[in-house]
């Protein structure tokens, strides 16, 4: 795999360029609520450092300093030409709190049963009380994302329903309503059932954003968009890469070519890519210009440690499974016409309620 690092900026420059990058970390600040930026007291003691004298002889005698600030060139270059809003996929606001610091912002964060249930609080609860009682479990889910959502930026915190196979979508919506209510920026994620469906239609109808969860095939995408066409507020769609590469796909050519039967319609979906196990899932991701990624807490270390790198013009991703091809879909007809049957659906669905339900006490 080969990255193309920042740009490397010489000390003679540093004059020029300071303010820039002052100003886009003041931007960033402001957009992402960030009271003590994890990167401004650095910048703010390069400035001082600095002030008055060439950059490229104070800098050779202030120890540490150029290494924070390449960082903080990388970082900078790195946020400049991103057009990938950044989700951290977790349900612990003590690791948001981490992962911001170390990568100076997030844009938003995806939860999901799963994660809630391996929330340090939530499994302590679990172990002392024998399970929790379901308004326990919202009650723990519901602090989670308050403490969570002022630690993000505007691409909000998307809250799952619990869903079952036989669970309707009246259900699914009374859950969504409830949600939504919990922090001021909240996605409802839906899974990608006839369910799922039904509930998110309403919702966008009533200005609730969503994010519909789950999805393995475009025809899933394709009718999570005719499903919510008209509406007013955001609709996240989120194909899953990893467990599509589980089952010996190619799970990043699903963002592909969502992203290219998209293309053709009117902008209202955007495309969350989830599921990412590596690095060179999210890259590729990059490339593919997704309008968003949700990563877990070890993926974004690791990109932390490759120095924020981006996909260069040379950037080659190595398949790992076989090709999953692109279908012509017609976007403008009735949602109910795709075939939204997805194996993965149905087992992904299984899963999150079997974790949700392991944090239940025996006698709910
Ligand atoms: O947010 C859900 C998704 O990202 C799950 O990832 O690794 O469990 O397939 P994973």
């Amino acid at each position: 795999m080969r990255f193309s690092f920042a740009r490397e900026i010489r000390p003679s420059t540093f004059s020029q360029f300071d303010p820039e990058l002052t100003s886009l970390v003041s931007k960033a600040a402001e957009r992402y609520n960030i009271t003590q930026p994890a990167l401004t007291a650095p910048i703010k003691a390069l400035e001082n450092e600095l002030g008055g004298e060439p950059a490229s002889t104070r800098l050779l005698r202030i120890e540490g300093t150029s290494s924070a600030h390449s960082q903080l060139l990388c970082w900078r270059n790195t946020m400049t030409i991103r057009t990938t809003k950044i989700l951290l996929d977790g349900g612990d606001a003590s690791e948001t709190e981490r992962i911001k610091r170390l990568i100076g912002l997030l844009d938003g964060q995806t939860t999901n049963p799963s994660l809630i249930a391996k929330n340090p609080e939530v499994k302590k609860m679990v172990a002392a009380e024998h399970g929790l009682s379901i308004r326990e479990q919202m009650d723990e889910y519901r602090k989670i994302v308050q403490a969570v959502s002022p630690l993000v930026g505007d691409a909000g915190v998307s809250i799952e329903v619990f869903a079952e196979e036989d669970t309707t979508a009246d259900e699914m919506l009374d859950q969504g309503r409830e949600m939504f209510t919990w922090i001021p920026n909240a996605f409802i994620k839906y899974p990608c059932t006839r369910g799922g469906l039904l509930a998110a239609q309403e919702s966008v109808r009533s200005g609730i954003r969503v994010n519909i969860t789950l999805c393995f095939s475009q025809a899933q995408a394709a009718a999570v968009y005719a499903a919510t066409k008209g509406a007013k507020v955001p609709v996240y769609v989120s194909p899953f890469v990893g467990r599509l590469d589980d089952i010996g796909e190619n799970g990043v050519d699903l963002v592909a070519n969502i992203k290219r039967m998209y293309a053709g319609g009117d902008g209202h979906v955007a495309v969350l890519a989830a599921s990412i196990r590596n690095l060179q899932q999210l890259l590729y991701c990059f490339s593919l210009e997704a309008e968003l990624a949700t990563v877990p807490a070890n993926v974004l270390e690791d990109w932390a440690r490759n120095g924020f790198a981006m996909p260069g013009s040379d950037f080659k991703y190595t398949a790992t499974g076989k090709p999953i091809l692109y279908q012509e879909l017609t976007l403008d007809q009735p949602w109910q016409s795709f075939d939204i049957q997805h194996e993965l659906t149905r087992k992904g669905l299984a899963k999150f309620a079997a974790d949700y339900r392991a944090t239940l006490s025996q006698t709910v």
